[in-house]
């Protein structure tokens, strides 16, 4: 149990944005370097020893316009001893050196060689390289829409404690289409990442290094198969406050939890206008009373502050009828509407964001029935997997440039995974529900509802999205422009370390 840490009493930090090094002619160069360091996240903690890009938690934010690529050398100056308990028997990382990093722009449309394939990783000056590791500088085309993205850690089997250690930042594309709605912006436009951590009485982190009812013949350290933190920080500080004009606010809002999932609201009573998802612009702002947000999943919102003048609003996260009330992780961040209005709120909720089309009126090449199972590993843990395969099994997902896939997610385990696809941004189709109970008595699945068009919320781009329990969940997408190798997995840090990942080949048209 971490120390009992007073709410709202620090400022809420914004990122600052990362500047380029120089400019070359293809493109803005930028360094990042990923280096231990302390730093304080709460008034009554003592600074946390941290790892991040360039000494900060969050990195530093990437702001960059759409067209415009970048190249970025992210640099691992970190030391060779892990700061938290690692798993040798995953993966065998035993056998390979302990501090491994390879970052990955998650949502973005990148050449395989610049993805951050998590086994093109790297140690300390590139000593030691992993099995595809491909460059140092990586390429960013830039080339989709204006959106909100991270970047994160996404080395083989040390994910969970890379991005946990605080490897992690955003990444902002900004495109015209999007500046002429009149969204607020600049001091009102704020990016909000969203982390549950838990402490030591000195300020370290904690971590398992056991599940909670360990058998005696577990591996020492061992992975744990779900890590919920009973600290909330945003923008890497614990539970802070906001101080915001009386006006209309937007907020690009990360689910950065290795685990947690958020239901967000507002004590206020008053909505959220959601106006995108994780892939940019919805097509029409949609009014939320509550938004869930699975980790990787990102919300655009505006939130209208003008009536709450003099008043506090609370960021909440809902947790449900049955919350054990020692729970903290209720409170996520205050708004204190305590500025006075500098000038006019000029700025609009527009009822149209964005054309979309819809990938549903595409020739469809192929459909996947992928199931999301759970099965046990040789010393009885929890072994969830995609399609009852593990990560070194041959790739069986290999889409054609260019064309068109539905992938029919069946999750048979009792809990939702937020299922990530690399490369490309999909659409959700629909959901339906299925008989779990009749599926693990005999394997057959039997709807027990109709097709369930998904939330008003869903129908823009997505790359990462709820997979229930108990429901068939499809989505769509083109596998374009880049042929190679990519990856898709459960964004559950600790089931995608072991082993809910799998790897999926873009191939040729005419192979
Ligand atoms: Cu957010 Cu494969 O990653
Ligand atoms: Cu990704
Ligand atoms: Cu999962």
């Amino acid at each position: 149990m971490s120390p009992k840490l007073e709410k709202f009493v620090d400022r809420l930090p914004i990122m600052n944005t990362l500047r380029p090094r120089r400019k070359t002619k293809s493109g803005n160069y930028y360094e990042v370097r990923m280096e231990e360091f302390r730093q304080k996240l709460h008034r009554d903690l003592r600074p946390t020893l941290l790892w991040g890009y360039n000494r900060q938690f969050p990195g530093p934010t990437i702001d960059v316009k759409q067209g415009e690529p970048i190249q970025v050398n992210w640099m691992n100056n970190l030391p060779s001893r892990h700061i938290l308990p690692i798993d040798g028997t995953v993966h065998n990382v035993d056998e390979l050196p302990e501090v491994r990093t390879v970052t990955h722009l998650h949502g973005s449309e990148t050449k395989p060689d610049s993805d951050g394939y998590p086994e093109a990783w790297y140690t300390n000056g590139y000593r030691e390289v992993g099995p595809t590791f491909t460059r140092k500088v990586y390429e960013y085309p830039n080339h989709q829409r204006g959106c909100t993205l991270w970047y994160h850690d996404h080395a083989m089997g040390i994910t969970r404690l890379n991005v946990y250690a605080g490897l992690a930042g955003m990444y902002i594309i900004r495109d015209k289409q999007e500046k002429a709605l009149n969204l607020p912006n600049g001091q009102y436009e704020v990016p909000l990442m969203i982390v549950d951590r838990s402490f030591n009485d000195d300020g370290s982190l904690a971590y398992p290094d056991q599940p909670d009812d360990a058998a005696d013949n577990l591996p020492d350290p061992s992975i744990v198969p779900a890590f919920l933190g009973d600290t909330i920080l945003v923008n890497g500080k614990v539970w802070p406050f906001f101080e915001v004009e009386p006006r209309k606010y937007r907020f690009r809002i990360l689910n950065g939890s290795n685990t947690r999932d958020y239901q967000l609201f507002l004590d206020s009573g008053q909505p959220f206008y959601q106006i995108g998802s994780d892939g940019g612009l919805l097509r029409k702002t949609v009014k939320m009373e509550r938004i869930g947000v699975e980790p990787a999943e990102r919300v655009d919102v505006i939130i209208d502050f003008s009536q709450f003048e003099g008043k506090e609003v609370i960021l909440k996260n809902d947790l449900g009828p049955d919350a054990d009330p020692e729970d903290r992780t209720g409170d996520v961040l205050q708004f204190r509407v305590s500025k006075p209005l500098t000038k006019k709120d000029t700025s609009v909720v527009p009822r149209y964001l964005s054309e979309i089309p819809s990938l549903n009126q595409n020739n469809v090449k192929t459909i996947r029935n992928l199931k999301l199972v759970g099965s046990t590993d040789e010393y009885g843990r929890p072994l969830l997997l995609l399609d009852n395969k593990k990560w070194h099994d041959p790739v069986t997902e290999k889409p054609r440039l260019g064309t068109t896939e539905i992938w029919s997610l069946m999750n048979v385990t009792g809990f939702t995974h937020p299922i990530h696809i690399h490369l490309i941004q999909f659409q959700v189709l629909d959901r339906r529900p299925f008989d779990l109970d009749r599926y693990n008595e005999d394997g057959q699945i039997i709807y027990t509802g109709s097709v369930q068009a998904p939330a008003l919320n869903e129908r823009g781009w997505k790359d990462t999205i709820a997979a229930p329990s108990a429901q068939v969940t499809r989505v769509i997408a083109r596998f374009a422009p880049y042929t190679g190798d990519y990856v898709w997995h459960c964004h559950i840090l600790e089931h995608e370390d072991y082993d809910m990942m799998r790897p999926f080949t873009v191939i040729d048209k005419d192979e």
